[in-house]
């Protein structure tokens, strides 16, 4: 066992990974479930040699700067837009995240999504409550259909594949696009009738569904984004709702999160929004604990870390 190091862990977590991380560690536990402010971040950043993040911190230049020693951090997620990775790799600090064992909550999140808003699932749900059920009428809550539509999958990565996996088992015809396979974006988006976004945020797939993308899209054609809320423009994305574009969107996440309440893309029309829970599973989440503390231990011993994030 190498030196005891300190680890910032910056949010409640009640997982049993962190007595694996005691054991061997000292850890300074921000135990709430709002994130610190930025402020008492970088304070207690500076008194730690690893940090264990989550996808609301900004890991950067400023953070690295007022955190000399840290020597490791592992974000508890997937994605690693909240963190520069360029600037951890120029200062040789290893980044961890958990891939994999998200998969399928996700994939699963984004299929109830897709169903959820081609069968208006919430629309009838208020509908019940609110003493409207009207009498059975031909043509009364009439929505999308799965069998035999085609399932437009954007970004071939795990998430991706495995959302595919339950459209064929939904009798869905698949269509994918990414950077190296499948057929152009353009092509996707003019022969899809549901348009699944599993990219990675990145500058260059910032806002890649904005207007002229919703205008390829057939107006029956339903949006589905579990991946980040800026690979959607929301202007665009609320004006293909209002002016009937597209049949209508189904979001895990957005921009900024969590959106304001009166943020103006809630009030359009045909939308199903969740809190980012894609990988709100009891056996995920605590899969990707281990994992996180899995990639600490191992750097803080010294090793390569067992999930790089690159
Ligand atoms: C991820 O892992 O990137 C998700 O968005 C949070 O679970």
């Amino acid at each position: 066992m190498g030196p005891v190091a300190r680890v910032f862990i910056t949010r409640s977590f009640p997982f049993g990974a962190l007595e694996r991380l005691r054991a061997e560690h000292e850890v300074d536990l921000w135990d709430e479930n709002a994130p610190p402010p930025r402020d008492v971040l970088l304070e207690r950043a500076a008194n730690a040699d690893a940090l264990l993040t989550i996808i609301t911190e900004r890991v950067d230049a400023e953070l690295f700067d007022a955190a000399p020693s840290v020597k490791a951090v592992a974000n508890l997620a997937v994605g690693t837009d909240n963190i520069d990775l360029e600037e951890a790799a120029r200062r040789g600090i290893p980044v961890g995240n958990t891939p994999g064992v998200l998969t399928d909550a996700t994939a699963d999140i984004a299929f109830a999504l897709l169903l959820g808003i081609a069968r208006r699932i919430n629309e009838g749900e208020r509908q019940v409550r609110a003493g409207e059920w009207e009498p059975w009428y031909p043509t009364h809550m009439i929505g999308g259909d799965t069998a035999g539509a085609t399932l437009g999958i954007v970004g071939w990565g795990r998430i991706g594949q495995a959302m595919a996996r339950r459209g064929e088992g939904f009798g869905m015809e698949i269509l994918h696009s990414s950077r190296s396979s499948g057929v152009s974006l353009d092509e996707l988006l003019e022969r899809a009738d549901y348009v699944s976004l599993h990219t990675p945020l990145t500058p260059e797939t910032r806002h890649l569904m904005s207007t002229p993308q919703f205008a390829r899209m057939k107006r029956t054609a339903y949006l589905i984004n579990t991946a980040r809320g800026g690979v959607v423009d929301q202007v665009a994305l609320r004006e293909a709702l209002v002016n009937g574009e597209i049949a209508g969107a189904g979001l895990d996440v957005t921009e900024p999160e969590p959106l304001p309440a009166d943020d103006p893309l809630l009030s359009a029309p045909n939308l199903l929004v969740v809190p980012h829970v894609g990988s709100a599973t009891t056996r995920t989440r605590s899969r990707m604990a281990d994992m996180a503390v899995d990639n600490l231990l191992a750097a803080l011993a010294g090793r390569e870390m067992p999930h790089p994030a690159s």
